[in-house]
């Protein structure tokens, strides 16, 4: 394990002076497990904006009372992990915080537990996957989806934007399935509203959509596993980014 160069206690070596009774003498340093956890921040993939997003400054506002409600329910989960017998299921608008929260409570396991985590963007991850099976490329697609599979804590953000093909529902049961089975947590945010479809076939044959549920998008078989493998969160508010926009002006 590597030290932290800048640590005031060793300088960096690893190494710290002692006086073990009354003769000087040297003990491995703490910051020697401080960046193990720093290497597995490094490694999760939380793209560059994300890397700041912390349960501490994940703000709750009083006129969004799921804010403050998900922030609880987040702290919990990472107070009691290991002992989670579920992963989480972060619903809600576009721009009301699912991604941070989710990174926050990566980066807490992380640093607290120095829990393996991985960070994927659901489209991003499809693509790396599909790419893969070009034959010029170098990875195969078992290099790309070993950590997918086995890391302790995946964290697959903005499920269902992608057109579900039947090639992405495979993939991504695939990928479900294996975690479950292996009882690993994964954390999923969603975009997606959950609830009865608004979809309704008409007599004459038409239909007429409302906004597409998530089972609409990923099939009833597979939320049924995503219920049963996490704890929903449902958040309710305002886009944050527009909220600090107005602020501005
Ligand atoms: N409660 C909050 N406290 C502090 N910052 C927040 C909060 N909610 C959102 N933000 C910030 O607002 C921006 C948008 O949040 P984020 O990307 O997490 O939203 P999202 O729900 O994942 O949106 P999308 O559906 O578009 O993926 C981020 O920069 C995030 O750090
Ligand atoms: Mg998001
Ligand atoms: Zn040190």
């Amino acid at each position: 394990m590597e030290a932290v160069p800048e640590c005031p206690d060793c300088d960096g070596s690893g190494w710290k002076r002692m006086d073990l009774a009354g003769r000087q003498g040297v003990a491995p340093c703490s910051c020697r497990e401080q960046s193990k956890a720093q290497q597995l921040i490094e490694a999760a993939r939380i793209p560059p904006r994300y890397q700041e997003c912390l349960l501490e400054n994940f703000l709750p506002r009083r006129k969004h009372p799921t804010l403050g409600k998900a922030k609880t329910m987040a702290s919990r989960f990472v107070e009691e992990y290991p002992l989670v017998d579920s992963g989480l299921l972060i619903l809600g608008p576009c721009g009301v915080g699912k991604t941070h929260l989710a990174v926050s409570i990566i980066h807490a396991l992380m640093l607290r537990y120095e829990t393996w985590c991985v960070f994927y963007d659901f489209r991003e991850l499809l693509k790396q996957i599909q790419s893969s099976f070009n034959a010029v490329a170098k990875t195969n697609e078992w290099q790309i989806l070993e950590p997918v599979l086995q890391c302790e804590v995946l964290l697959l953000d903005d499920l269902g934007t992608e057109r579900p093909t039947d090639w992405v529902r495979d993939t991504f049961a695939y990928i479900i399935n294996h975690r479950y089975n292996q009882k690993r947590t994964t954390l999923i945010t969603s975009n997606f509203q959950d609830g009865e479809s608004t979809r309704r076939k008409l007599p004459d044959g038409s239909v007429v959509s409302g906004e597409e549920t998530l089972a609409e998008r990923i099939g009833d078989r597979l939320r049924s596993r995503l219920y049963e493998m996490c704890k929903v969160i449902r958040i309710s508010a305002d886009d944050f980014r527009v909220e600090i926009k107005q602020a501005q002006y």
